[in-house]
């Protein structure tokens, strides 16, 4: 799989992978990281988690990444790794994954968390241990108005999310358990940047969360 670290990019093997992964109780991978921040902030918070933050596009996250390959000395985190990945196709190094984030998607990852891409999440579902919570937080301004991402799915709400989502995300192995709006100090404790500069943005940012499990037993 693809590790950028900067502007580098190297490869690390399954080996590789499985020996980092093996100096960790937990694994949280948060899918679509786009500039790492969010990834970033938990992996300096927890250091005994390891932190894999995976994008299809390297540009953002070269300045965390370069951050986190930095020698411990100079502030860098051996927890942490970005990849290089779309989450169509994870790397298959990837294996015992026990907590998945997925923060403010949009495009095609947007279309696979709504469950129109089954295999995206099934693909997901099979990098993670069983009962793998998941949290969502979906950017309630893709429905306004509606982006072709949502296709056919109206805006999700607290109520809806059950009825509209669950099947779909059950069928790919994420159990769906609650759907929540956030307020503003659950948006900030997101500490991601992108949160903040849609909030500059927008007088109001809506944001539904999603939680529940991956391959519950
Ligand atoms: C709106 S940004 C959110 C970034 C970050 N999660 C945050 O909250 O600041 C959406 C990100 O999803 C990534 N993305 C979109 N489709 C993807 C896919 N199929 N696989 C991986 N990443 C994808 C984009 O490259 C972008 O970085």
């Amino acid at each position: 799989m693809r590790r950028v670290t900067g502007k580098q990019v190297v490869q690390v093997d399954r080996a590789e992978f499985a020996a980092l992964r093996g100096r960790y109780t937990a694994a949280l991978l948060d899918v679509g990281t786009g500039d790492g921040k969010h990834a970033l902030h938990l992996a300096r918070a927890h250091p005994d988690l390891l932190v894999i933050g995976l994008d299809a596009a390297t540009d953002n996250m070269r300045r965390a990444a370069t951050k986190a390959a930095a020698s411990p000395k100079k502030g860098g985190l051996p927890n942490l790794l970005y990849l290089w990945a779309a989450a169509e196709q994870p790397p298959a190094e990837l294996s015992d994954i026990t907590e998945v984030h997925v923060l403010m998607p949009w495009g095609s990852l947007l279309r696979g968390v709504l469950g129109s891409d089954p295999a995206m999440l099934t693909a997901l579902a099979a990098l993670c241990a069983p009962d793998t919570p998941f949290l969502i937080t979906l950017n309630l301004h893709a429905w306004r108005p509606p982006v072709p991402e949502v296709g056919t799915h109206p805006e999700p709400t607290p109520d809806s999310a059950a009825e509209d989502l669950g099947p779909a995300l059950k069928a790919a192995h994420w159990h769906l358990h609650a759907a929540e709006y956030l307020d503003d100090a659950g948006i900030a404790a997101l500490a991601t940047s992108w949160t903040r500069r849609l909030n500059s943005s927008r007088d109001r940012l809506d944001v539904l969360a999603l939680r529940g499990l991956i391959n519950p037993t």
